[in-house]
């Protein structure tokens, strides 16, 4: 029993050296790194020798933007996910961890097709690896040190001092891999509601979104994409991405924090913009104003008027009385004012007083929509589309989900992609928006649950089958009904 004890021990111990000797060799070649990027921002130009020789290999096949760093996924739900998948996207390896037998509680959540993964959870975790480990077990938190040590990002959107609670302070962290970047979504930053858990649409509440969105007549407004969720997945995104950038020079991690409150503010701004202007006076380009509705003291809810500053409405289509989806989006942005005219038949309008100038026009906005959209709902929003594109008049169709799901050209750029899934089929995801010449998007299938852990074990960090096996026994990987057989 002591000797295997002893030889267990020393397989750990051999294992242990390995995996710090993989350490030392990226730590060497981090180094590298670090004083190639502080030569080069001294030369602070973009012909600095220290860079590598421009590859010659054709765009798309010198690897993808982000290989070669690793994630060690601890998110849930949507906000953390979508910031992952988007890393994954961009070539970085996700390991997304899970707790035993259960999961990211949107495996089940809106389930279409039984016994599989959710879409909820298959479009947010696409090209990721999964392991499961119970991180309040002894040997699960072994596994979990390891993860640490050869990883470059910790990501988590865990409820406001879980990751304290498992062990993993950012002291313990920082300790254990001085390089690790530590980056969290919270429902609010620093402050009387740090506490609080947050979902989607309280977030949207909490940053200004809703008070600013919906009708004037009409109660506060969620909106169905889901800037506090998705959108602060995307701002932590960025923050990874510069800490990684920064870690070159300086050799060390950093916390990233993203407040769901924060990023939603950040893209209702133009809201917090128009508040500040109502110090001087009304906001003549909401339609409130050619309404003649005095303004309050905070920024009003202003329906379909235009967030760019030129006026704008949502209009009619033909087929709008069947159809929900049928209007268009036109603004009556000042240089085309001219073409509006033509086109609409109102050819006096380019030099009437009343018309000519974008002043004129603010006070007659309603009277100036009634009459586009008398020329609208005679054609379809595809027609209106072409028509005014043609002469530069900006315009949106209203497209349904269905249409978006059906868009070929959108299927071409990868922006909507179909994916096989081995229990629920093929499904429908969204590829990566953001699209880089030399790094092309890598969107593959959601990992089951557990997929991977055998394959990070060994592959990743190092484990012997035996101490695999070893694992499996522990119940650090296995859900609680098959520890509670196995006992
Ligand atoms: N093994 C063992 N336990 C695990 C585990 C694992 N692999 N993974 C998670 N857990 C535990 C955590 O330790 C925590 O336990 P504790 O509370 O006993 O310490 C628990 O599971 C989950 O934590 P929590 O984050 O509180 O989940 P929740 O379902 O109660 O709350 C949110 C969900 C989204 C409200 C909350 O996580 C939150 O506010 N997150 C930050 C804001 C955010 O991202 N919101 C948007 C989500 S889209």
């Amino acid at each position: 029993m002591a000797t295997r004890k002893k030889t267990a021990k020393s397989k750990t111990r051999a294992a242990l050296k390995k995996s710090a000797r993989k350490v030392i060799k990226l730590s060497s070649a981090r180094k590298n790194a670090a004083k190639n990027a502080s030569k080069s921002a001294k030369n602070g130009n973009g012909k600095s020798s220290n860079l590598p020789k421009p590859s010659n290999k054709p765009y798309g096949q010198a690897g993808l933007a982000l290989q070669g760093v690793r994630i060690l996924d601890f998110t849930h739900v949507q906000s953390g996910p979508t910031c992952t998948q988007l890393l994954a996207y961009m070539g970085a390896d996700v390991i997304k961890v899970e707790r035993p037998g259960a999961g990211d509680v949107t495996r089940g959540q809106l389930r279409d097709v039984p016994n599989a993964d959710s879409l909820y959870f298959t479009m947010l975790n696409g090209t990721k690896r999964s392991i499961t480990i119970d991180s309040k077990h002894p040997k699960g938190m072994e596994i979990l040190n390891r993860l640490i040590k050869t990883c470059d990002v910790l990501v988590e959107n865990f409820a406001p001092g879980a990751l304290d609670r498992m062990g993993l302070t950012w002291d313990y962290i920082h300790k254990t891999n001085p390089r690790m970047i530590v980056a969290s979504v919270k429902g609010f930053g620093p402050g009387p509601y740090e506490d609080c858990k947050v979902y989607e649409n309280v977030a949207q509440c909490a940053g200004g979104a809703a008070s600013t969105t919906g009708f004037r007549e009409g109660p506060p407004l969620v909106t169905g994409a889901q800037i506090g969720d998705s959108g602060t997945g995307l701002h932590l995104a960025l923050g990874i991405v510069s800490a990684l950038y920064q870690r070159i020079r300086t050799g060390r991690g950093q916390k990233v924090l993203c407040a769901m409150q924060d990023g939603v503010l950040n893209l209702a701004r133009v809201k917090l913009r128009d508040q500040q202007r109502l110090a001087h006076g009304p906001l003549t380009e909401y339609s409130q104003y050619s309404e003649g509705v005095p303004f309050g003291k905070a920024v009003p809810r202003a329906g379909n008027d235009s967030g760019g500053g030129q006026p704008a409405w949502l209009l009619k289509c033909k087929g709008w009385e069947s159809d929900p989806d049928a209007y268009i989006y036109f603004i009556t942005q000042a240089p085309v004012w001219e073409a509006i005219s033509d086109l609409i038949g109102e050819p006096t309008w380019k030099t009437d007083p009343d018309y000519a100038t974008p002043k004129a026009r603010l006070p007659r906005l309603k009277k100036i929509f009634a009459r586009i959209e008398e020329w609208t709902v005679t054609k379809t929003k595809f027609e209106v589309m072409d028509i005014c594109n043609a002469v530069d008049i900006p315009v949106g169709p209203i497209l349904s989900m269905k249409e978006i799901a059906e868009d070929e050209s959108l299927r071409k750029t990868g922006t909507v992609v179909e994916v096989d899934h081995p229990t629920r089929g093929k499904y429908l995801t969204v590829g990566n928006p953001i699209k880089l010449s030399d790094s092309p998007a890598d969107v593959r299938r959601s990992p089951l649950l557990g997929e991977h852990t055998e394959e990070i074990l060994k592959d990743v960090l190092g484990y012997k089958a035996a101490e695999v096996a070893e694992i499996k026994n522990s119940g650090a990987i296995t859900p609680p009904e098959k520890k509670e057989k196995a006992a």
